[in-house]
């Protein structure tokens, strides 16, 4: 809630300007077996787990003088499909490793992933020489190796060198060059993801958030920023109740792309907690630093739209993030404050920290009102509890609609990403009856991912098709997953764009 001039100053450090990650410059080429024995810093040559050598393996290994011949011969290496050998200083090649990609050649999506991470991980400012020969997966092993490769960097003052050039050689460029570009467009997004969730919340408040996806108009997007004044207009209580105790001013942003025709849009919706400390509902001073990540929905909204809009895709999309930081202050919220959201329900808070669907129930009801969506999916660093439930491997899928859930969870599958549905039920909603207001922010312990879903749901109109993912466990992860170093992942980027390509847009 707007508070008028503040009693003391509170300054709001800026660090500089952080730019987009960038990854390593993918180029195609057709194979070439002469480029082979000069090539620097690292070449990578796919071998097939049956040991057969193919052209580009075959120069490899007469290069080396036998040095593939005796690794396909040796005991185990049928074992290896999926892993990546490294020869380092190989005879007879200038480059200083030898990368042996085991891959059959219509290998297993999940062979390709894990090859594709192992390349990626060990990539560094070497360039890379990838012979693909006939590997029909090699858009998603390159797409793989792409999203491994990353580094937050923003925040080290020692000069960080660019990522060495990855040259891709096969039979076919420009059906590779064609089939790779969507997964990279995708990957940019994956990558603008990662770098807001990793943001601390002195460089990523609610303002340098908002002007960051404010610079996504130059794709196309076209974008808006909703101030506070214009929040109180529309009736938010529920979500200005969260800023109220913050020197950011709280925001909603829309983003829109346009692709399709006239028909209604898929809404995305995410919570933008810049960070969380619970509010006058204190959290625990051990962890508290990880709250940079609350605005991990918001960081994937705006992945999924920098995605849609790269690869120009053929469906319109909106994505409406609640840019809000939930601090404890003379002017913040209480616990027992009642507060009124847009659809006019009135809400006990009976605790302060249950904020993120403060926030996603007055946006949620905002992009109905205005959207009229088609589908309307919700993204939140929600809870605890999913954590508890799910652990890090697998976001919590809750839905009224089977078939809209059923295509998100094949979508997600389908790219490697964990999805899992949970149920909802009218038992569930009752654990959230206040006595003095038409609904509790809180359900008690029990099912406390389930009774938050139950909260948003009362703000799904009956006509909207509705997803909720709660992405606590798998936004930022502490142990490094097959795409990601610890950190944030962008976990549902890649899983929404497969959505948005499969529900959402014209075939062929
Ligand atoms: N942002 C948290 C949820 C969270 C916890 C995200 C751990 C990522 C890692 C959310 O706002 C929260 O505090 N939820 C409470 C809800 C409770 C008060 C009903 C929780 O999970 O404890
Ligand atoms: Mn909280
Ligand atoms: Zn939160």
């Amino acid at each position: 809630m707007s508070h008028g001039p503040l009693p003391i100053a509170r300054p709001i450090v800026q660090p500089k300007e952080s730019p987009l990650t960038q990854f390593a410059a993918v180029t195609f080429a057709e194979t070439d077996l002469d480029s082979i024995a000069d090539a620097t810093g690292r070449v990578a040559v796919v071998v097939s787990p049956d040991g057969k050598l193919g052209p580009s393996a075959r120069r490899v290994n007469k290069l080396t003088r036998g040095a593939l011949k005796r690794l396909v011969e040796s005991e185990g290496f049928a074992k290896a499909e999926g892993s990546v050998i490294t020869l380092n200083w190989p005879a007879g090649l200038v480059a200083e490793a030898l990368e042996i990609i085991v891959l059959a050649r219509r290998a297993t999506a999940e062979d390709v992933r894990s090859a594709g991470a192992a390349l990626g991980k060990s990539h560094d400012t070497r360039d890379l020489l990838l012979l693909g020969g006939n590997l029909v997966p090699l858009p998603e092993l390159i797409e793989a190796a792409v999203l491994r490769a990353y580094d937050y960097t923003d925040h080290k003052t020692e000069e960080t060198k660019p990522l060495g050039a990855i040259t891709v050689q096969s039979n076919d460029a420009e059906a590779t060059k064609a089939a790779a570009a969507d997964l990279l467009a995708v990957a940019q997004g994956v990558f603008f993801t990662r770098d807001l969730v990793n943001a601390p919340a002195n460089d990523l408040t609610t303002s340098s958030f908002a002007d960051r996806l404010s610079e996504m108009s130059a794709l196309g997007l076209k974008v808006e920023v909703l101030e506070e004044d214009e929040l109180q207009r529309l009736g938010m209580g529920a979500l200005l109740s969260v800023g109220q105790g913050s020197a950011s001013p709280t925001k909603v942003v829309v983003m829109q792309w346009n692709g399709g025709g006239d028909e209604a849009p898929l809404a995305l919706v995410g919570k933008g907690v810049v960070f969380d400390t619970g509010g006058i509902s204190l959290k625990p001073a051990g962890g508290m630093e990880d709250m940079t990540m609350d605005m991990g929905g918001a960081g994937t909204v705006a992945g999924a739209m920098r995605a849609i809009a790269l690869r120009k895709a053929r469906a319109n999309v909106v994505g409406l993030v609640g840019l809000v930081e939930n601090m404890p202050d003379g002017l913040a919220m209480r616990p027992g404050d009642v507060v009124t959201s847009m659809k006019g329900d009135t809400i006990e808070v009976t605790n302060t920290d249950a904020e993120g669907r403060l926030v996603l129930c007055d946006v949620m009801w905002y992009a109905q009102d205005r959207f009229k969506p088609a589908g309307m999916i919700d993204l939140a660093t929600l809870t605890g509890a999913i954590i508890i439930g799910l652990g890090h491997h697998n976001a919590g899928v809750f839905s009224t609609d089977d078939a809209l859930c059923n295509a998100l969870i094949n979508a997600a599958t389908d790219v490697g990403e964990g999805a899992w549905r949970m149920p909802l039920g009218k038992a569930y909603a009752k654990q959230l009856k206040s006595r003095v207001a038409d609904v509790n922010n809180v359900g008690g312990r029990p099912a406390g991912s389930i009774t938050a879903a139950e909260f948003l749901r009362r703000f799904v109109k009956d006509e909207t098709p509705w997803c909720h993912i709660d992405i606590a466990g798998v936004a930022s992860v502490k142990a490094e997953t097959t795409f990601a170093p610890s950190g944030g992942t962008g976990w549902g980027v890649r899983a929404l764009d497969r959505l948005v390509r499969e529900r959402f847009e014209p075939k062929g």
